[in-house]
């Protein structure tokens, strides 16, 4: 542990192992504590502190009010031999929807192909965790999720769609497979969470306040702004149609708040689209293909300002590979949270989207 102004670095298993005694203090089982801590692990690890330790507070105060089932009876109905859907009960995100997943990596490796549908899950963090999975299975990946409305349409003056992400994953023939990762706003509500925690200013291009003007201040923020005007607001709503309407969960601003009623389940939406490379192509020469891709656009030399072309996605993996050896950079305040024996601060419930 080592500290600077306002942040600690925190050694990863210590980190996993704090976050998941919290977790377990709030009531979640053992299994569905450490499977969240991990996830989290990885996504500061991954230098996406949105989706850390970030936020622990907030779902052990959902946890301990009720707003996540603590034994869920998680069923997959197969509905055809590529289709299927997850109920997941509305237990703990990351746990529910890595159990999901299991289920659609066995449908995709027997049938060639899975769409599975996630029905009625918590926040399920960070995307790139699950495609990563599937692509270490030498499937080709892509998943996606609603979230809660916090987004103004283009055009538009009210929050209506969240910031649904999506990732995507692929093998290659090297030792890492190909990640892929992003929210459709230009950042994360996490991001906004991450620099509000750490008094950090945010560039003006995030997000609006609540006259619907640029703010770098992460405490102003009331509305998020999509990726590309336009372009971004299709693509979230194609997701939100994909993970919710598809699955005749609630879609649009009829998601659930984050912070709205932590007393309350979720009953979010994910879907998973996997597929074998084999069912298409020669899968050691689809891998080598994509491992040539990679090679070429390593070896372009970069524009004027930057020292290399990266891959997307890649500097999240480089990271990673550094954090898990040198440690995680956490604010010290959550490092002290997570160190003491409080379960939740109580800070949330009932607050607007932008709590
Ligand atoms: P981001 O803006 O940090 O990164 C987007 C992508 O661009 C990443 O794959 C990143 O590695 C890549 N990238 C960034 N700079 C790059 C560079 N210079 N060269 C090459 N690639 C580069 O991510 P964002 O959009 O803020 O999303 C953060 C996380 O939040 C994601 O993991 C997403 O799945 C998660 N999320 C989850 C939600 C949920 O409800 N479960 C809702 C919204 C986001």
């Amino acid at each position: 542990m080592q500290e600077t102004a306002g942040t600690t670095l925190v050694d990863a298993a210590e980190l996993q192992e704090l976050m998941k005694r919290k977790f377990m203090k709030a009531g979640l089982k053992e299994a569905h504590a450490e499977e969240t801590a991990r996830h989290l692990t990885y996504a500061d690890a991954c230098g996406i502190h949105s989706h850390g330790t970030v936020r622990v507070a907030y779902y052990a105060e959902r946890i301990a009010k009720g707003g996540v089932n603590l034994d869920p009876n998680i069923v997959f109905k197969p509905t055809s031999d590529s289709t299927g859907v997850v109920d997941c009960d509305n237990g703990m995100g990351q746990y529910v929807c890595n159990v999901a997943l299991d289920y659609a990596i066995d449908m995709a490796k027997k049938s060639g192909s899975a769409i599975v549908g996630v029905a009625r899950t918590g926040h399920s963090g960070m995307l790139s965790y699950y495609v990563k999975r599937a692509a270490e299975e030498g499937l080709a990946a892509i998943a996606m999720c609603q979230s809660d409305p916090m987004v103004v349409p283009f055009g538009g003056s009210e929050t209506y769609f969240g910031t649904n992400p999506f990732a995507f994953s692929a093998p290659t023939n090297g030792e890492k497979p190909l990640v892929f990762d992003m929210a459709t706003t230009v950042q994360a509500w996490g991001k906004v969470l991450d620099a509000r925690s750490k008094n950090r200013s945010i560039p003006d291009t995030w997000a609006v306040d609540a006259e619907g003007n640029p703010t770098t201040n992460p405490h102003d923020v009331r509305a998020l702004l999509p990726i590309a005007g336009p372009k971004g607001y299709g693509l979230m709503m194609m997701i939100d149609v994909l993970s919710g309407s598809l699955l005749g969960l609630p879609f649009g601003k009829h998601v659930s708040s984050m912070y709205h009623d932590l007393t309350e389940k979720r009953n979010l939406g994910q879907m998973y689209i996997l597929m074998d490379p084999a069912k298409f192509t020669d899968p050691e020469a689809f891998k080598k293909r994509v491992s040539q891709m990679i090679d070429e656009l390593h070896s372009m030399p970069p524009a004027k300002g930057y020292d290399q072309v990266y891959l997307p996605g890649e500097r999240s993996q480089i990271r990673y590979a550094k954090a898990m050896k040198n440690g995680i950079e956490v604010a010290t305040d959550i490092y002290e949270y997570l160190k003491s024996d409080v379960v939740h601060l109580d800070e949330y419930d009932g607050k607007g989207a932008f709590a």
